[in-house]
């Protein structure tokens, strides 16, 4: 990917002192170019993972609804956890795993990019 390609596809989404550690929001649908889900932003010492938001369970928000325990995101509704650096699920209801998203830090913002290859499997 070159630089050019990397600014069109990555979009700013906070500033990185939005959310403190054990903090995650929302971000909507259509904010980053290509991807038409909600995106949760989650922070855990100091480092930002972003997955798809929606629990793969039934629809509830896991940014806004969601509890942050180190590195698994609870979901509140039924209890499904995941983690955040994969998105991979951790225990029953859910089974499916949240696609993921990268980030990264730049001169005091959060980016987030297309899905990663090889998320959601
Ligand atoms: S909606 Fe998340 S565990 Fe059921």
């Amino acid at each position: 990917m070159t630089g050019n390609q990397m600014l069109e596809t990555w979009k700013s989404v906070c500033d990185t002192g939005e959310l403190e550690d054990g903090e995650s929001l929302t971000v909507a649908p259509g904010t980053i170019p290509g991807v038409d889900e909600p995106v949760a932003l989650y922070r855990v010492d100091g480092e930002f993972f972003a997955t798809s938001d929606t629990c793969t369970h039934e629809k509830w928000s896991l940014g806004e609804e969601g509890e942050l325990e180190g590195h698994e995101v609870v979901c509140t509704l039924h209890n499904a956890r995941f983690d955040v650096r994969d998105g991979r699920p951790l225990c029953f209801p859910a089974v499916l795993g949240l696609r993921r998203y990268p980030t990264r830090v730049a001169e005091g913002q959060v980016y987030v990019g297309p899905e990663e290859a090889g998320s959601d499997d």
